[in-house]
Order: C-alpha cells, then sequence, then structure tokens
C-alpha cells in the first residue's frame, strides 16, 4: 500500500471547509439517501445487536455528525466522541446535536487521526466508526488503523465504510479519464478534480489491514451493488438524470433497497460494492 498523503492537512481541512454549510444537502440525493438506508441496514442487522447498553462511540472523522446523529437518536443509552479535522464540518455536528437534545452526549473534538491514540489517551470505546472516505484521506490507513483498535474495549467494534479501487477505476472511465482509472488500480486517486487525492481499497487489504492491527474481522461487504453513482452524486446537489427517475419513483426505490439488502450478506458481491463495509472486534482475552 502507498502511505502518506498526497494531500496536505490544510488542504484537506480547506477542501471539507469550503463543503460544510452545504454537506447535509446530501441527503437529499437519492442515491445517497439508497447508500445511507443500506448502510444503517448492515449497522443494524450486524452491529447494533452486539452493543451493550449505555455503549460509548466514537465517529472517526465524523464530518457534520450524520452517522453520530443517528446511533444517538436511535440509543438514547448511548453517548460517544465525534473526532474531525475540520472546524466547520463538526459545528454543524454541534448544533444537531443541541437542536435534537443529546449535546450531552456527544462531545465534539477537533484533531487529525493520525494523532488519535494520543489525543483520545484514556478513553476507551465499544464501537468505533469511520464512513466515507475517511481513511481515503489519512496519511497512513494502517497506522490509522492499528490506533483505533487501541481505543476499543475488549469485545469493542470498529466498523470501516471506505472507497473501493474498483468502483473508483470504473467510474474515471465512464468519464473517459483512462489515466486516472490506472492510478486507481494502485490504491490512488480521487473522483474529481477539485478533491484530494485519496487511498482506495480492496476487500482482501482491508481485512490484511485490520488484522495486523489485531482485530478479528467479522463481516466484509459492499454496496450498493445494483446502481453507482454518476458525476452529479461526487457534488453536493444535483443528481445524475436517470438515477432521479428511477429513485425518485417511491416504489422503485423501495424494491431497489429489496434487492440491495438480499445482496448485503453475500461475499460474492462484495468486490461490485461502491463502497466496502468491514466489521472487526477486538479479541476478549
Ligand atoms: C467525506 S467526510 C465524511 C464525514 C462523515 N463520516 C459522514 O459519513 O458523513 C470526511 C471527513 O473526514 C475528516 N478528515 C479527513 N482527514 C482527517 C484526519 N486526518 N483526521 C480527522 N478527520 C479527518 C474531514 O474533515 C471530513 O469531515
Amino acid at each position: 500500500m502507498t502511505d502518506g498523503p498526497a494531500a496536505t492537512l490544510d488542504e484537506i481541512r480547506s477542501y471539507f471547509d469550503g463543503k460544510a454549510d452545504a454537506y447535509d444537502d446530501v441527503d437529499a440525493q437519492p442515491y445517497w439517501v439508497l447508500s445511507d438506508e443500506l448502510l444503517w441496514s448492515a449497522l443494524a442487522k450486524s452491529v447494533l445487536p452486539r452493543l451493550p447498553e449505555g455503549f460509548r462511540f466514537l465517529d472517526a472523522g465524523g464530518g457534520t455528525g450524520r452517522w453520530s446523529h443517528r446511533f444517538a437518536t436511535a440509543r438514547p443509552d448511548s453517548s460517544g466522541v465525534l473526532y474531525d479535522l475540520t472546524p466547520a464540518m463538526f459545528g454543524h455536528a454541534r448544533a444537531k446535536a443541541e437542536r435534537h437534545g443529546y449535546a450531552d452526549r456527544l462531545a465534539c473534538r477537533e484533531g487529525d487521526l493520525g494523532q488519535v491514540a494520543e489525543e483520545l489517551d484514556g478513553e476507551r470505546f465499544d464501537l468505533v466508526f469511520n464512513f466515507h472516505n475517511v481513511l481515503g484521506f489519512v496519511g497512513s490507513p494502517q497506522d490509522v488503523v492499528t490506533q483505533l483498535a487501541g481505543l476499543l474495549k475488549p469485545g469493542g467494534l470498529l466498523v470501516s465504510f471506505v472507497p473501493s479501487r474498483w468502483h473508483a477505476a470504473w467510474f474515471n472511465l465512464t468519464l473517459g479519464r483512462t489515466d486516472e482509472a490506472e492510478r486507481n488500480l494502485t490504491g490512488r486517486g480521487r473522483f474529481t478534480d477539485t478533491m484530494p487525492d485519496m487511498h482506495l481499497f480492496t476487500p482482501e487489504q482491508l481485512r490484511a489491514i485490520n488484522e495486523a492491527a489485531g482485530l478479528r474481522v467479522d463481516l466484509i461487504s459492499g454496496f450498493p451493488v445494483l446502481l453507482y453513482p454518476g458525476y452529479q452524486e461526487t457534488q453536493l446537489h444535483g443528481s445524475t438524470r436517470s438515477l432521479a427517475d428511477l429513485l425518485g419513483d417511491r416504489r422503485a426505490f423501495e424494491r431497489i433497497l429489496a434487492m440491495e439488502r438480499s445482496l448485503l450478506d453475500r461475499p460474492d458481491t462484495v468486490g461490485r460494492g461502491n463502497n466496502l463495509f468491514v466489521l472487526a472486534s477486538r479479541p476478549t482475552d
């Protein structure tokens, strides 16, 4: 794996600084609504039942708190820390927590995941998660996963949802960007010219990273597998016409969601997923 950020922390912070105020508008894009429903289905099935009463979570690279919000509202017994590099992003998470009455259960901390073990020294979590391109942006995904694994209680869970190499290459080829697709196969790349360069992953690489961090890999999945985002879905607004037409029809949306859900646990569809989902746990001994 190629380590080292192609983008500096300042570049990444400045990119998300510019996105922060409109970031939650992704919740109105039909493709991401589908993807988020699937991610929540996977969590409801494989993760929530394994969490103890009163669990503590760490939302690593939590951004505007879209996923802290889901956990904090679905499980009022939980409490957690959202840790992120970009104050403009987690400012929205704080405001959301205040609006929805769980600010006393969610602490927002500014920091680089490259230093997370030191920054959160003394804290231990039942659940650590990083969703949507967070591991893609860090200098060394192996180092960050190892640090996050060290913050788990025995039996604690680490859940990652990260961009796939194969999907990125397909996406760039649909836009005629052959050079970029070739880079994607080496594990680096991006979806637009304006975003910072990222790490891109494969299922077996994710297994190896988690195992090298001392974790047991319980599940690797990948989704959505039947529909992929177009260029519009890399922006915070707008939708690819065919996706908006198809997913804008409520009945069609529900049928596609049901098809995708039926594929969540099939090991033979993993590599076709747009994003890769890995559930790993810290041994209890
Ligand atoms: C694509 S957003 C995802 C936000 C959130 N996890 C979600 O799914 O909505 C990526 C987030 O990772 C944060 N991030 C990127 N590099 C980071 C680093 N080295 N340390 C901490 N946070 C980082 C960014 O500030 C941004 O908020």
